[in-house]
């Protein structure tokens, strides 16, 4: 047995109870993983209170995003050994103990960063490298990234940079210095003012990290022939059409894109900002915190010592 996080129905963060879970055993091409971190995904509080379009089964263990030591190795995995330290996503949940996950979903994690940093790449890093990468983003671009400083945002800046972008990125008044400090060449905050002003028709990549008016906002910016992406809803096919403005899908990381990224954050080309490290017990806290959705990178949760 080990110690998890479950839920046993929908609701607020009090159905986050730390309980005895039976520990898993890889399967077929999967690892176990002794977890050292977890990240906390707003994906995870969408699930816990029903708002995702996605079936559960009862009781759940949250989580995807992780970072620790395999333990155990299923049969037909190559390449990943017991005791290396890795990083990843699985689907079986992670604000646990262990987890297991299928070897093309770990890689091994950059000497130079900690558990805590490694847990922030999957569903942040992951998700901005997909993103950059299928916008096809190079040199000269104007990319325009909001939510700079969150989870996913903080990685695009650094992604779009590195390809030689000129980056216009929003955030709030407390994350306006830290967007630039990541290499955003033109920082807005988004409480002082429309941030639009100006920028009609300029936007070779817009990534919309918040949805709502701000992605209705946004589409006036980008370039007719352009890419558009939004991680906070739907991808608005239709609309793209109408606009002339091609329209990307959130996509998930191959193996590959995992080990490049490790790569990048071992030469300290692209770094990590944790928010915030919780222990596993206050999951709900952690969960409070994801919700109010203003901060700078990802809150982790520890497990183990
Ligand atoms: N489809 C996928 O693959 C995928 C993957 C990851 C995430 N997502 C989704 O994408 C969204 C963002 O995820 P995340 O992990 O980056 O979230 P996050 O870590 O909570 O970051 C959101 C950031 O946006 C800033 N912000 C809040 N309101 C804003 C506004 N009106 N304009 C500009 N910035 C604003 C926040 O802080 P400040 O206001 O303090 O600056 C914060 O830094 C979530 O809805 C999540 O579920 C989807």
């Amino acid at each position: 047995m080990m110690q998890a996080i479950r839920y046993h129905k929908h609701g607020g963060p009090e159905v986050l109870q730390l309980e005895q879970a039976p520990k898993p055993v890889p399967q077929d091409g999967e690892v176990l993983v002794r977890i050292a971190a977890a990240g906390v995904l707003p994906v995870d509080w969408k699930i816990r209170k029903g708002l995702f379009p996605m079936p559960v089964k009862f009781p759940v263990i949250p989580g995807t995003a992780f970072a620790g030591v395999i333990e155990g190795v299923g049969p037909g995995v190559n390449g990943l050994q017991i005791g290396q330290e890795v990083f990843g996503r699985s689907t079986n949940g992670t604000y646990a103990e262990y987890t297991t996950a299928p070897a093309d979903s770990v890689a091994v994690k950059p000497f130079s960063i900690s558990f805590a940093e490694a847990a922030t790449i999957s569903g942040g890093a992951t998700t901005a490298w997909c993103a950059i990468k299928n916008a096809a983003v190079k040199a000269g671009d104007r990319v325009f990234i909001h939510g700079a400083g969150g989870g996913v945002g903080l990685f695009a800046v650094q992604f779009a940079k590195w390809k030689g972008a000129n980056v216009i990125g929003t955030a709030g008044p407390s994350n306006i210095d830290f967007i630039r400090s990541i290499g955003v060449d033109t920082a807005i905050d988004y409480t002082a003012g429309p941030f639009e002003v100006g920028l009609e028709g300029q936007v070779d990549f817009m990534l919309d990290t918040i949805g709502g008016s701000t992605l209705e906002r946004s589409w006036p910016l980008v370039k007719q022939g352009g890419a558009f992406l939004t991680i906070a809803g739907q991808p608005p096919i239709e609309r793209g059409q109408k606009e002339g403005i091609r329209v990307l899908r959130s996509a998930i990381a191959a193996k590959q894109d995992l080990i490049d990224i490790a790569e990048l954050m071992e030469k300290g080309i692209v770094q990590t900002s944790v928010q915030a490290v919780f222990p596993l017990s206050d999951a709900s806290q952690a969960h409070i915190r994801s919700e109010e959705g203003h901060g700078r990178g990802r809150i982790v949760l520890r497990s183990g010592n």
